[in-house]
C-alpha cells in the first residue's frame, strides 16, 4: 500500500486491460488522464458508470484526458460485462478497462480500504496532468455512483488554474468568473487580466475568465 498525495508523481504501472496491456505513463503520452475504480464487474452502480464514461468520450477528448477504468476482476469478466454495458446503456465502451486480478494497481494507488471492503476497491478517482502528477483524488463508497459532470468540471477548473493565475470559486463552472490568486498584487492586476476586474475585498478579486474569447 502506499499514500498518494496531490503533487505527487503518479506511479508508473503495466496491466492487463479490455484494450492489450498498457504501460501507464507511456499511454497517457504527453495529455492528461483519469484513472478511475469501481468495485467489481456485474454490479448495478458501476454498470450505470462506465456506459456513462463511455457517453461522455467527446468531453474528455476536448480536453485531452485519457480515461482508464480499474476493478480487480479478470479479463473475460470484463469483457462479457462490457457487453452487458453496451446492451443496457445504449453505449460502446470505449476505453480500456484495467483486469487488476492480482490488485498489483489497486495496492500501489490505495484503492483498497480495508474498513469499506478488504477484497473490492472503492470508488477512487485520480486525475492526472499531462506533468503526470495528481492534481485530483475523490473517493465514493461502493453505494454511491459519481458524478461525472463535477469530473469535467474539476478537470476545467485544473486545466484552467495550470495556465492562468486565476483560481475558481465555490459551485465554479466554465463561463463563470474566476477569482485572481493572492499572489497576484492588485496593482498588477490590468496587465494580466486585460478584461478587468472587481475587488469585492482586498483579498477577494474577481475577474472574467481568461481563457474565453
Ligand atoms: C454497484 O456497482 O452497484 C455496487 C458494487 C458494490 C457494492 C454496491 C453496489
Amino acid at each position: 500500500m502506499s499514500t498518494i498525495r496531490l503533487g505527487d508523481i503518479a506511479p508508473d504501472f503495466s496491466a492487463i486491460t479490455t484494450e492489450g496491456t498498457i504501460n501507464f505513463h507511456e499511454w497517457l503520452g504527453d495529455g492528461w488522464g483519469v484513472l478511475f475504480s469501481h468495485p467489481a464487474d456485474y454490479t448495478p452502480v458501476c454498470t450505470t458508470e462506465l456506459g456513462t464514461v463511455a457517453k461522455y468520450k467527446d468531453e474528455f477528448d476536448k480536453r485531452n484526458v485519457k480515461v482508464v477504468a480499474l476493478s480487480v476482476d479478470g479479463l473475460e469478466s470484463h469483457k462479457g460485462w462490457v457487453n452487458d454495458i453496451n446492451e443496457t446503456q445504449n453505449t460502446s465502451v470505449n476505453f480500456p478497462i484495467i483486469a487488476d486480478e492480482d490488485k498489483k494497481v489497486s495496492e500501489l494507488y490505495d484503492m483498497i480500504h480495508p474498513n469499506a471492503n478488504s477484497n473490492l476497491t472503492v470508488r477512487s478517482v485520480f486525475v492526472i496532468g499531462a506533468d503526470k502528477t495528481v492534481k485530483l483524488i475523490i473517493t465514493y463508497p461502493a453505494s454511491t455512483g459519481r458524478n461525472f459532470d463535477e469530473l469535467l468540471r474539476v478537470i476545467d477548473s485544473l486545466q484552467l488554474t495550470a495556465y492562468h493565475k486565476v483560481a475558481t470559486p465555490a459551485n465554479w463552472s466554465n463561463g463563470d468568473d474566476c477569482v485572481v490568486v493572492p499572489s497576484v498584487a492588485t496593482e498588477d492586476i490590468p496587465s494580466i487580466f486585460p478584461k478587468g476586474y472587481k475587488e469585492v475585498k482586498p483579498y477577494l478579486r474577481l475577474t472574467p475568465q481568461p481563457n474565453l474569447d
